[in-house]
């Protein structure tokens, strides 16, 4: 049968997992599978780490899915509760709950609980989204202990928003933030998302919270994660279904947007915006066939790409095509859309198969 399929390679997954472990062996870690695991299978993703330490998600749907597949490890919700209704739900279910405003910290008070949860507090050290301004710590905490619905121990945590960007000094003032405004408290802390931890060792502290490199993915645009020592989780494929000659001269596809310079070979891919690759993609993104690099030429259609396989191309219908992964990096297809390669991982659509190996 003919579909796009996304194979994923778990062996890469646990390379990666223990990779990044090693930049910090003392460290704990909560492994970031929200959406989907980025699009790579949450569930999977949680029972492939039994040694992960935690997981983490954004919303409480999530944490129920990865509870009712037994995922027995914590599961920090990185947004916390959004109503009393979810607050109840996640100390039954036994979550970890982020609070990063009043009215979390309102409810939580308030609740009555069966029993107490972890709460984890969350600080603006500069991200400016989510969390509480540093001078309101002490407030927050006090509260937060005095509360029955509260465990004793208080994790305390924070967001980069540019720890990417190596030559910034934004990520400095966030972690000397940080750590100004944490130094009198003894409960657990976290800062570093993939960047983090890759990036700035001294923004380790207790808990890693790292998402997209476990994929093999770094967040640098202009480096790759193979480059750096990661493998690529998701390989990303499809086959051809036609292999046209075609006229120097000749447009292609909806729009025709892209015109032959020379008599070439055009080979038609079952891949599309359908199955997540973007609309966008514009002329000369790369993909993979036959050990060689060919260009995307012509828009993008729902259910097909066109790619020029150059001129007495010997492709034939049947083989394979690579759109990321082994052998392309997510990172370099990205730069081409103009997109992260965290979006490109996490929009692929239910018709694209995935394989676990
Ligand atoms: C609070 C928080 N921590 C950690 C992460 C993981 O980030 P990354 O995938 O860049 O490692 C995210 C993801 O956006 C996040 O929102």
């Amino acid at each position: 049968m003919l579909t796009a399929e996304a194979i994923i390679d778990i062996a890469a997954l646990q390379h990666n997992f223990k990779f990044l472990s090693g930049k910090c062996p003392s460290a704990k870690m909560a492994v970031v599978i929200k959406g989907n695991a980025y699009g790579h299978g949450a569930v999977e993703f949680a029972q492939a780490l039994p040694q992960a330490d935690a997981f983490a998600v954004s919303r409480l749907p999530e944490a129920i899915e990865l509870r009712d597949a037994g995922i027995k490890q914590p599961i920090l919700l990185l947004e916390g509760c959004f109503c009393l209704e979810e607050l109840k739900l996640a100390s039954a279910l036994g979550l970890h709950t982020m609070i990063h405003n009043k009215q979390q910290l309102q409810e939580l008070e308030s609740a009555s609980l069966d029993k107490p949860v972890q709460v984890w507090l969350k600080i603006d050290t500069g991200m400016h989204r989510l969390g509480f301004s540093p001078e309101l710590l002490n407030v927050y905490y006090e509260r937060v202990k005095a509360s029955t619905n509260s465990l004793n121990e208080i994790g305390l945590a924070s967001h980069f928003y540019n720890a990417d960007e190596l030559q910034s000094d934004a990520t400095e003032q966030q972690i000397q933030c940080f750590d100004k405004a944490t130094k009198n408290y003894s409960g657990p802390k976290s800062l570093s998302n993939s960047a983090g931890t890759l990036y700035w060792p001294s923004a380790h502290y207790d808990w890693l919270r790292p998402g997209i490199a476990l994929y093999g993915i770094v967040p640098r645009v202009e480096s790759t994660g193979i480059k750096e020592g990661l493998h690529p989780v998701m390989t990303l494929k499809s086959k051809l279904i036609s292999v046209r000659e075609h006229k120097k001269g000749e447009a292609i596809g909806y729009g025709h947007n892209w015109t032959a310079s020379q008599d070439t070979c055009i080979g038609v891919v079952a891949m599309g915006y359908g199955d997540g690759y973007p609309r966008t993609a514009p002329n000369g993104t790369p993909v993979l066939i036959n050990g060689r690099k060919a260009i995307i030429v012509g828009n993008v259609s729902m259910d097909m790409i066109t790619v020029d396989l150059g001129p007495n191309a010997l492709d034939a219908v049947g083989d394979e095509v690579v759109f990321w992964g082994k052998g392309l990096p997510v990172e370099e297809v990205a730069l081409h859309i103009g997109t992260l390669a965290y979006e490109l991982v996490i929009k692929l659509t239910k018709r694209v198969k995935k394989t676990y190996i």
